[in-house]
């Protein structure tokens, strides 16, 4: 989705805000802009990378301390360098920065135009940016009125960043619905989507609220509600390292994220488990274990990569605490009417926590009752905010656009929210629970011997990066396992890639194979063994290629399978967190394979923050 940055104080702003686009590259975007005060307010933008902008730019003086940047996903108009942000207002007093969608823009510009407004854009940002400056001359009021007396009018979603050439020591800022980080440092604060452009220069930072407007004047910093009262803004103290928003020598953010699940594994247990004493707390659902223990029914909401460790969570809820689980599309669940209860618990779980679907959803699922727990990855993100309870993943910052270390993260926290329910409900056994305790303490060491076999799995990607289709199949626990799988290698390699329960297979997928079509059986051995050996033996007979993830040991299934990799025995439960791993490098190695570009696939935005 689309990134801001904007900074006012003393340092040269454009290198500041070029190289805080490209630490926001990985949000998604296809045009990149600058404005500056220098001379005049002045506008740079440019359709493509911010490399191709800076090259663009080059030549140019861009010598100022006050400026706003963006990089923009397409969503009113076409990418091309119209469309790219900034934009002026109408006498080109102002620019504008914008992230979310005006949903009734196409009025207020029809009115704009029988006033005599001339758009140089198809976006909804222009219009945005007219409506102010149209505002602030009718109501003859300060610009921040103005932004205010916008606000009022306009629907939808929008982060929003306003400079103005006759003030030039003033950035005006607003949110509802859209992300916005104010870093604040010595007499200069600096604006962005997230901390990652602006954790470099101050630790030190402001999340701000829905219907709340920023302006920064004389390196002042004041805060107001859309009701004009002046607000006390909390500043926290965000614990990011800049190393953790860098490759640290690895050639993607995404093998980077892939290897590091050991650690973020590992963090996510940290102070939580203690298998020796028995020991299982998640901290921010203290209060809540035991609400869960009595609850009927809980509803997970989330999308993608999300959604499939909701599914996980169904067979881990399901089976550990005998609690009916359903697990919902968040973008479905919206626009349906669902039924919620009051006493229904709702869990939405989110890597970025900035999900449009996914905010929505349980804004409709709290209007009827239901209690909201989180499990976010971003701290202080919008729907952590915006739940009763929650706990972080402390997977640290996910920068590549396929989800992988957020994945592991959030089937851990689930995991142990499971366990800690069932413990509370007494449906889990006491050496059961000592066991699982056990094993998930021994979590990252398995994933650490899964990556030593990168190698031979990256010999397996060579065979099969031209393929035009895969299957993935898998049952139980490893179902989701094998969505998972395809959406990973369908999003960074572009190959047409399909999940399946195994035992689905016959009813319809089954027809595809033959001797080109990929099969992945994640084929461990658990309750689903024979059946799933038994799908094997199907594939094989009409000539499909396997290739089977199976558990350390497996005599049989490498005497049918074309290719095999091994994972550690565990607990069944517990197979997901393990068992994905090889399929996120099959899928980073093809992809790199076929020249993709790992790190931001085509048409793909890290948090999806429009609907
Ligand atoms: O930030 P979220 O977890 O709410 O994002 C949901 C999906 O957009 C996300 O999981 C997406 O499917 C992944 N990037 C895929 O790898």
């Amino acid at each position: 989705m689309c990134g801001i940055v904007a900074y006012v104080g003393h340092r040269d702003a454009a290198p500041l805000i070029l190289k805080g686009l490209k630490r926001l590259e990985y949000r998604g975007y296809d045009s990149a802009g600058i404005a500056l005060l220098n001379g005049a307010l002045n506008v740079y933008k440019k359709k493509g990378k911010v490399k191709d902008l800076e090259e663009a730019i080059a030549h140019e003086t861009l010598q100022s301390t006050i400026g706003i940047g963006h990089t923009r996903w397409a969503t009113h108009g076409e990418p091309n360098d119209r469309n790219a942000h900034p934009h002026y207002s109408a006498s080109k007093n102002l620019a504008i920065i914008h992230n979310g969608i005006i949903e009734n823009y196409s009025s207020i510009k029809k009115n704009l135009i029988k006033k005599g407004h001339e758009f140089h854009s198809d976006t909804d940002s222009e219009v945005f940016v007219h409506f102010i400056e149209d505002i602030q001359i009718n109501a003859g009021c300060t610009l921040e009125e103005a932004v205010r007396l916008a606000m009022k009018e306009v629907v939808g979603a929008y982060a929003i960043v306003v400079m103005d050439a006759t003030n030039p020591t003033q950035l005006i800022a607003a949110r509802k619905g859209s992300p916005l980080v104010i870093g604040v440092g010595e007499k200069e604060f600096f604006f962005a989507s997230d901390a990652t452009p602006i954790i470099e220069y101050t630790h030190e930072m402001i999340y701000l609220n829905d219907y709340e407007i920023a302006v920064v004047r004389d390196g002042e910093l004041t805060v107001k509600n859309i009701d004009n009262a002046l607000q006390s803004p909390y500043i926290q103290t965000v614990e990011l390292e800049l190393e953790a928003i860098e490759k640290g020598g690895y050639e993607h953010f995404m093998l980077k994220e892939i290897f590091e699940q050991p650690r973020s594994v590992a963090d996510c247990l940290r102070g939580r488990v203690n298998a020796d004493n028995g020991h299982l707390v998640l901290g921010g659902l203290r209060e809540y274990t035991d609400k869960l223990a009595k609850a009927k029914r809980i509803v997970i909401v989330a999308c993608g990569t999300s959604w499939h460790a909701g599914l996980v969570a169904e067979y881990l809820f399901e089976e550990l605490a005998r609690i009916n689980v359903e697990v919902e599309y968040a973008s479905e669940f919206r626009y349906r009417n669902p039924i919620i209860k009051e006493g229904d618990f709702v869990i939405a779980i989110s890597q970025s926590g900035e999900t449009a679907d996914t905010l929505a959803a349980i804004e409709l699922a709290k209007s009827k009752g239901a209690t909201i727990i989180g499990v976010c990855n971003v701290v202080g993100s919008s729907i952590p905010r915006a739940t009763h309870a929650g706990a972080y993943t402390h997977a640290g910052p996910e920068i590549g656009v396929a989800s992988t270390k957020a994945f592991t993260a959030q089937v851990i926290v689930l995991t142990q929210m499971a366990i800690a329910v069932a413990r509370k409900k007494g449906s889990l056994h006491e050496d059961t629970f000592r066991r699982l305790l056990f094993e998930l303490e021994r979590i990252p060491h398995k994933i650490e011997t899964v990556l030593q076999s990168d190698g031979k799995i990256k010999e397996i990607a060579e065979k099969f990066k031209d393929a035009r289709n895969f299957i993935y199949l898998g049952r139980g626990y490893n179902f989701p396992v094998a969505l998972e799988g395809a959406l990973k290698l369908k999003e960074i390699s572009y190959i047409h890639a399909e999940g399946y329960p195994a035992a689905e297979m016959k009813h319809g997928p089954i027809a595809l194979i033959d001797a080109e079509m990929p099969v992945v059986f994640i084929a461990t051995k658990d309750s689903s063994y024979d059946k799933v050996v038994s799908n094997i033996q199907e594939v094989k007979a009409r000539k499909g290629q396997v290739i089977a993830i199976v558990t350390e040991g497996d005599k049989l299934i490498p005497t049918m399978a074309d290719y095999v990799v091994e994972i550690p025995a565990m607990h069944e439960a517990l197979i997901p967190l393990v068992s994905v791993i090889p399929l996120q490098l099959l899928s980073y190695h093809i992809a790199v394979m076929r020249g993709c570009n790992v790190d931001q696939p085509r048409n793909l935005a890290k948090s999806v923050t429009v609907e």
